[in-house]
């Protein structure tokens, strides 16, 4: 249940477990390595929040802030936590710490059904595409959610 995690800021504590669930969430070509994550960690404009239950590292997310655009960069869930929510609550949660920025913008793979929905669940609509982004025939979509957020209110 999502209600018995604790979502919070991540610290360089949480590095194994970023790269770990990250292995676990993205096929190898698109996976960010232990450094990238200690490169969020240490990026000042990013905010990057880990859920963890009991079990351990539930899922985590990063964002980046550059004036008033927010870039969600990577919000991945653990197999076991998926369904209850946790990425909804993932990037709320994440975008609450920027919320008074005017738009979040993010890049998704097209045939990423699961974060496809999730976005459009949140709000967000397709604004551009970007043909071979993540490799031939793999093409990025773009989307964009305006602020503020009614729920985040
Ligand atoms: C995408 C991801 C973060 C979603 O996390 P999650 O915690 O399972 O998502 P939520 O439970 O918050 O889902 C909220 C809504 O999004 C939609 N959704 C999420 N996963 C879905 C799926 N597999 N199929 C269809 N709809 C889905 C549903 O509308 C869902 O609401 P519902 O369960 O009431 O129908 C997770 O699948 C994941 O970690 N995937 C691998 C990493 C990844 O692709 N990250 C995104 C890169 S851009």
């Amino acid at each position: 249940m999502t209600d018995t995690i604790t979502v919070r800021r991540a610290t360089i504590d949480d590095l194994d477990d970023l790269a770990a669930i990250d292995r676990a969430g993205f096929e190898e070509r698109e996976q960010w390595s232990r450094q990238a994550w200690a490169d969020e960690l240490a990026a000042a404009d990013r905010v990057v929040l880990v859920a963890r239950d009991t079990e351990g590292l539930a899922g985590a997310i990063s964002i980046a802030r550059q004036f008033d655009t927010v870039d969600l960069l990577r919000v991945v869930v653990a197999q076991r936590s998926r369904r209850r929510r946790l990425g909804e609550r993932l990037v709320h949660e994440a975008v609450w710490h920027v919320r008074d920025a005017d738009r979040v913008l993010l890049e998704v793979r097209h045939d990423n059904a699961a974060a496809l929905m999730l976005y459009a669940r949140l709000g967000f609509r397709a604004i551009d595409r970007r043909p071979d982004y993540y490799g031939p025939g793999l093409h990025a979509v773009v989307m964009q959610s305006d602020l503020p957020w009614e729920a985040l209110s």
